[in-house]
Parts: C-alpha cells; structure tokens; sequence
C-alpha cells in the first residue's frame, strides 16, 4: 500500500491541508516539537482503520473534520474518506478504482476496506515504528513475544477459526435437534394421516359391499313387482273371463227357465179353468229343460266359485306389488351421499398423506444435511485443536526470524548478535519453552536489559525490519512502505548513519515515511517542513 495523497482538515493541528507523496522514496518530515509530523502518519492509521495510535481522539472538539487518502494497494487505486461531523458521528466511505461503494454500516465498510488495505495490526507491527513501540518486541515478555510472532505470521486466524468452529457447534447441534424434532413431528403426521386414510379406505369397502348389496336387493324387487304386475294382469284378464262367462251363463239360464215356464203352462198340471190339480206327466222335454237348468246353475256355481277364489288371488298379487313398491321406496338413499362424501375423503386424504410424506422427506434431508455439518464441524474442532500443528509452525517462524533480523542487524552493528530462541533459561540453568531474546556482542549477561539505549535503538530498528521481513515472507506480500516516527533518540552519529543508510536502501524500493525533528542530510524524494 502505498499513499499517493493525504488531504486533512480539522485534524489535530491542521486547518486545512493537501500533501502530494511521491508513491517510492523517502518523505523526509521535519519540524519542531508539536509541528504536526506525526500527525501525518495519524492521519494514515485513523483515515484506513478508524484506529488512533497514539489512542487519544486526532478530531478537533466541536468541528466537523474530514481525512481522504488517496493510495495504491494491490494494483487498484482507492480513494478512502473518513469524516467526523460536529456532533462526533463518524462515518467512512471508499472507491475502488473510481468505483464509489455503499455500505450498510461504519463496520461493514471497514470489513471490505480491509480486503484492500490489510489488517490494522500487521500494519502497525510491520511498518510502523515510532519512539513510543520502538522496543516493542525486546521490552515484551516472553508470552508478548510469542503472541506477537502468532500474529505475524498468521497464527492467531488458527485460534480465530477454532472459536468459530467451538461457537458453531453449539448452534450446528441446536440446528440438528431442531431439524430432528420437525423429522419426528412429519413422521408422526405421516402416521396419523397414514392410519386416518386406511380407516376411510376400510369404510369405503364396507360402503361399497353396502351399496352392491342394495342395489341387488333393489333388482330383486323390481323383479318382484314385475312378476306381480303379470301375475294381477292375468286374474284380471282370467276374471274378467269369468264375468263375461257368466253374464252369459246367466242369460243362458233365464233363457233355459222362460222355457221350462213356457213348456209347464203348455204341460199344465192343474185346469187353467177351475185349477184342480191335474195329474203331471213328466216328458222328455222337461227333464232336458231341468238337466240343462241343473248344469247351468252348476256351472254358474262353479265360475262364480273360480271368479271369487281368483279375486282372493288378485289380492294378495296387488298387496305383493304394494310391499314391493313400498320396499323400493324405503331404499336408503344416504348411502350414496356418504360413499360419495368417503370418497371424497380419501382423495383428501392421499394428498394430505402426499404432502406430508415429501414433508418429510424434506425434513430427512435437513436433518441428515444439520448431521453431517455438525459431523464436519466437530473434525474441524479437533484438528483446530491439535496444538503441536501451531507449536511446529511457530517454531518454523522463530527458526526463520533470527537470520533475517540477523541480516538486517548486520546493516546496523558489527558486534551485536540477535537469536530468537524458542526456549527460556531459567536461573537454575533448566529451560521452559518460552521465546526468550539472545543478544550477544553487547549488554553483558544481562542481554538486551544491560545494553545502551543507543545499542537498544539499533537492535529495535533491526528486529523491526527483520519481523517485517518475516511477516512479509509469511503473507506472501512484500511490504511497500514504512513509517518511521522519532527512531534516532539515542543513537551516536555513527548509529545515525548506519539507520539513515538503511532507511535510504530501502527507500529505493517502498515509499517510507521519516519523522524527525532533528535536521538531517538526507536525499529524500519530499521534504516536507511543518510548523
Ligand atoms: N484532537 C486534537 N485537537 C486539536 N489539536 C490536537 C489534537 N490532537 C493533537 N493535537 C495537536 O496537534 C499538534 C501536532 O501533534 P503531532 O503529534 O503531530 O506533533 P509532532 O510534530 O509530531 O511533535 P513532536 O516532535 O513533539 O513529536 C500538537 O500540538 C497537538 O497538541
Ligand atoms: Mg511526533
């Protein structure tokens, strides 16, 4: 990241003020005391981060205030704006290559401006040393050293992921046990719906075999009343018969009287004259006339007989006929309704069963899916928490640290030595695993406690360098600009010049930043004057 304009007002000393900085090279800041130098890099670390690092507030009470940096990082160009308007609310926005970007909130915005910038931390321990931090590693304690090698070489995402991980565990089980619950919960719908359907199935066989029953019964009786229409046509037609028969019989039999009158008076038995009774003779012509009466009467006798017998009959044919009918008409229609509403039913029903069985198979599905993140999760725990994982890597790092400070060292003292070492000594002569700090060539047994402070300075500067260096080989970026804040307090002419030759080695490659109100000679590429 490198700053190629930093436009401030309202911002600690400043009114209002521009710098244009060279993207390579050093800006060589001076000034007197209170001149507004370190103000520039404040500038840098609360315009990209929000984060003071002096950790006192850089806005001036009561004004509405504003930081714009313009830089280069990763290839893009961005243009940030943080503003803090007179009621203290703050707010921060950026683009991307001229591509202006909205976000919800102040965090958010930080979070997508990180991406592009880094994190605040690598920033401040990889590039940044000031009077204050100048012997933040050699004055830490041994479990400050180790923290501070975890993070800069990425170890603390490690412990980050492992939280994570612990934190979701408990909400992957509430998600699996949720998940679970609604699987039973389908599962007894299913069955309920299941049993429920069966049931309608049952009935609507008993309905059915009902319904079939009835309407045999219904032919049966139709056939009944069919069979008694043609049983009562008949005896009416047979009586009918009878009636003409004997109207006829009868008519015949008067006929047959008229003549038997008619052969008695010609016969006549007494004198029509004084009626004494005569002597009857029988002949041949009345006892035929008599016969044939007898036989006709007879057969008078004996229709009438048939007549009155097949009436009787006829009865019982038209009361069979009635009970028929009267069976057919009690015919219990709801049968029909209730098979049509059971039908009806059980059509529900199957879809209600459908939807409940993809239900739950849809519910199967989440809890196996829950199962398997939690499954995941909890490997992830345990390989997050093998410590010897972090242990070998921090040992790696340590391994690596000590020749590249060595190296950066070297630019700055013959005879000092600096050696990470993962160990402690302790007064007993054991060891602990702690990372301790081996200086030789100066400070006596007392390592880097009995050492000058112009001794310390250079050991301070070349760890710096030397831990950015590792960080550097450990992001996989190179690190493009430093900011450096009052570092010669103490130093010696010759520790002046050793740092200074330094700063403008490397001042070849990134963009540094030195402050410093003494006056030094210095080919810088901006030599910005405050005050
Ligand atoms: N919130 C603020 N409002 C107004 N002025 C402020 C605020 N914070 C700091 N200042 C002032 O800004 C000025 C510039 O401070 P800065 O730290 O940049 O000075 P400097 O040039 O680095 O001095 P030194 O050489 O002593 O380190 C100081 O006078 C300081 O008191
Ligand atoms: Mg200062």
């Amino acid at each position: 990241m490198r700053i190629t304009k930093i436009k401030l007002m309202n911002f600690m000393s400043y009114t209002s003020k521009v710098f244009d900085l060279p993207s390579v090279g050093l800006i060589y800041i001076t000034g007197p005391n209170g001149s507004g130098k370190s103000s520039i890099l404040e500038a840098v670390s609360v315009c990209l981060w929000g984060r003071s690092l002096r950790g006192a507030s850089p806005w001036v009470e009561g004004q509405k205030g504003k930081v714009v940096c313009e830089l280069e990082a990763n290839g893009k160009k961005l243009v940030v704006r943080r503003e803090r308007d007179a009621n203290d609310k703050k707010s921060l926005a950026f683009s991307v290559d001229g591509v202006d970007y909205d976000f919800p909130t102040a965090t958010k915005a930080q979070e997508a401006l990180c991406t592009h910038v880094g994190q605040w931390d690598l920033w401040r321990k990889t590039s940044v040393l000031s009077s204050q931090d100048a012997a933040h590693f050699s004055s830490a304690t041994d479990s400050e050293k180790k923290r501070l090698l975890e993070s800069l070489i990425g170890l603390e995402k490690y412990e980050k992921a492992q939280k994570i991980a612990k934190e979701q565990t408990s909400g992957l089980q509430e998600e699996l046990n949720k998940a679970k619950f609604v699987l039973q919960e389908k599962q007894t719908s299913v069955a309920v719906l299941s049993a429920s359907l069966e049931r309608l199935i049952e009935t609507r066989g008993t309905l059915e075999s009902l319904e079939a029953n009835q309407e045999a019964n219904r032919q049966k009786t139709l056939t009944r009343i069919a069979e008694a229409e043609a049983k009562i046509a008949a005896a009416q037609a047979k009586i009918a018969e009878y009636v003409y028969d004997i109207a006829d019989t009868d008519k015949e039999l008067a006929s047959v009287a008229k003549a038997l009158e008619l052969h008695a008076m010609a016969n006549a038995t007494e004198c029509y004259a004084c009626g004494t009774k005569l002597k009857q003779k029988p002949d041949e012509r009345h006892r035929e006339l008599t016969m044939q009466m007898a036989n006709l009467q007879n057969k008078l006798m004996y229709l009438r007989g048939n007549k009155s017998q097949l009436s009787g009959v006829l009865q019982t044919y038209l009361f069979s006929k009635s009970s028929a009918e009267s069976d057919l008409a009690s015919t219990d229609n709801t049968l029909t309704d209730s098979l049509a509403k059971n039908r009806a039913d059980v059509e529900k029903a199957e879809i209600a069963l459908t939807e409940a069985q993809l239900a739950m198979v849809s519910a199967k599905a989440n809890a196996e899916k829950a199962n398997v993140e939690l499954e995941v999760n909890k490997h992830v725990c345990e390989l997050l928490s093998i410590r010897r994982i972090r242990s070998r890597l921090l040992l790696d790092a340590i391994g690596l640290a000590t020749p590249l400070i060595q190296q950066r060292l070297a630019q700055l003292t013959d005879s000092i030595t600096v050696e990470i070492s993962p160990t402690s000594e302790l007064a007993n002569g054991a060891t602990k695993d702690a990372i301790s700090l081996k200086i030789t060539g100066a400070g006596g047994t007392d390592g880097y406690s009995g050492c000058s402070g112009g001794q310390r300075r250079r050991i301070d500067v070349g760890i710096l360098l030397g831990l950015a260096d590792l960080a550097c080989a450990y992001t996989g970026k190179d690190r493009d600009s430093l900011y450096l804040d009052e570092i010669f307090d103490a130093l010696d002419g010759q520790g002046i010049e050793k740092v200074q030759e330094l700063i403008q080695d490397i001042a070849t490659t990134e963009q540094v930043f030195l402050i410093s109100h003494t006056q030094m000679a210095l080919q810088a590429s901006l030599h910005i004057v405050t005050g």
